[in-house]
């Protein structure tokens, strides 16, 4: 989309700490013709009531575009203060900068608790959990200590995820299981409750070391409606789903009541997941972008050490993590990076008062796609996925 057609659209997003370094007080970002990202300097924006036919994160007022994500700056609602946010299709809130605790191997509680409470302090309040990282715990005992410190002064600031994992996947164990994930967390609710991955594994199955045999089908009508339940209850404000491709969300959306709030999946420049945001967009499920710097946690060099990522950052005078974490928040997806390093978390916060000119996005849309998370723990040539392809539907 060219400068010409931002004309008079510009009401829509507002994110704050723009600086002159923005250039112009309007944009509309285009990455090959995907989801659009659009900022505008100190207007106050309205807020947006979902409907049950046009979703939260794709509304634009005052005449709906589609494919433009809704940044907010919270202005009735100052849970998440500054920070921009976009409104689920469940009517709430989500901070679209967080950060994952996800490490290996499992640091010890106090440690991170450490990192966590680092996080507060730098301004993060999303905090994306799981069962499976063993990081429940942790984070518990970081947000009772933050609220008896003052850092922050109610649960309320917080935007709280954590996941079902694959061995409670059926549903008889979903309730038991966020009971269990709330009672580590010291929680009554989670602001948003996944199923980790598409899969069923055994009952005795804690991560993703399985065999074959491990692996159950999995019933996602009465799994998911079991989640329905969980969000009924109160316990989660929003449920969604995590590593789903296009057809599995497809399956799932012709039997929900409930329509998942968020698809969490891998992102980054070097897997961009143009076809799966647009699906996304489509039926109003926003997308959280985990992995965002190309899991460096996990040993992989192909975002950080890409050379045409170093180059832009080499010229922008940003860290390459800077340039990766902006180009996902321009596509107005959530970020949840994880650090545990104070200095790394304050520079991945710090990617909102300047942009990416159009030059630098185009450039990163030639990047060369590859899935990372291929997930070859699930993968057996006689069991039930025989090939990633099969796993992923195709979408490699
Ligand atoms: N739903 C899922 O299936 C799924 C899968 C994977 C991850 N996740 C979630 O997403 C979160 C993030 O994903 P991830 O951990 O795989 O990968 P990531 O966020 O892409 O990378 C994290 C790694 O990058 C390093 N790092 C952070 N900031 C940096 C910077 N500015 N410069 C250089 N290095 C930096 C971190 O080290 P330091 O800590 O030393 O800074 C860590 O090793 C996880 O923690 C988890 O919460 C979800």
């Amino acid at each position: 989309m060219g400068g010409e057609e931002t004309k008079g659209v510009a009401d829509a997003i507002d994110v704050p700490h723009q600086t002159e370094e923005m250039g112009s007080a309007e944009a509309v970002r285009s990455m090959g013709g995907n989801t659009l990202v659009k900022v505008v300097i100190g207007e106050k924006v309205k807020e947006a009531v979902p409907t049950k036919e046009e979703k939260c994160d794709t509304q634009v007022e005052p005449q709906p575009q589609e494919g433009v994500a809704q940044i907010e700056k919270e202005d009735n609602d100052q849970r998440f203060g500054s920070q921009p946010t976009v409104t689920l299709n469940s009517g709430r809130k989500i901070p679209l900068l967080g950060t994952g605790t996800a490490s290996f191997p499992i640091p010890p509680i106090e440690d991170l608790k450490n990192a966590i409470l680092d996080a507060m302090e730098v301004g993060y309040r999303h905090f994306d959990s799981a069962a499976l990282y063993q990081s429940e715990e942790g984070l518990g005992v970081a947000i009772a200590e933050a609220l008896e410190k003052g850092l922050i002064k109610s649960r309320d600031e917080l935007f709280i995820t954590t996941k079902l994992w694959c061995n409670n996947a059926c549903p008889e164990r979903v309730l038991p299981a966020i009971r269990e994930s709330l009672r580590k967390l010291k929680l009554e609710y989670v602001d948003l409750y996944l199923i980790h991955f598409p899969v069923r594994l055994k009952e005795g199955i804690l991560d993703t070391t399985c065999e074959k045999d491990d692996i159950l089908p999995l019933d996602m009508k009465s799994t998911w409606e079991a989640m329905e339940e969980v969000h009924k209850l109160g316990l989660a404000k929003s449920i969604g789903v995590s590593n789903f491709t296009c057809k599995k969300l497809t399956d799932l959306l012709a039997h929900a009541k409930i329509p998942p709030a968020v698809n969490q999946v891998e992102m980054h420049p070097v897997w961009q997941q143009k076809k799966l945001r647009d699906f996304c967009s489509d039926k109003g499920i926003h997308v959280s972008a985990y992995s965002p710097l190309g899991a460096k946690e996990w040993g992989f060099d192909v975002v950080l050490g890409n050379a045409l990522i170093n180059d832009i950052a080499h010229a922008k005078g940003k860290s390459v993590a800077q340039i990766a974490l902006r180009w996902g928040f321009e596509q107005g997806v959530s970020l949840i990076p994880k650090s545990f390093n104070k200095g790394r978390l304050k520079q991945n916060f710090a990617i909102l008062d300047w942009q990416l000119t159009e030059e630098e996005l185009q450039k990163i849309g030639t990047i060369p796609q590859k899935r990372i998370a291929t997930m070859p723990e699930f993968i057996f040539p006689d069991g039930m996925f025989k090939s990633p392809e099969e796993f992923w539907d195709g979408e490699m």
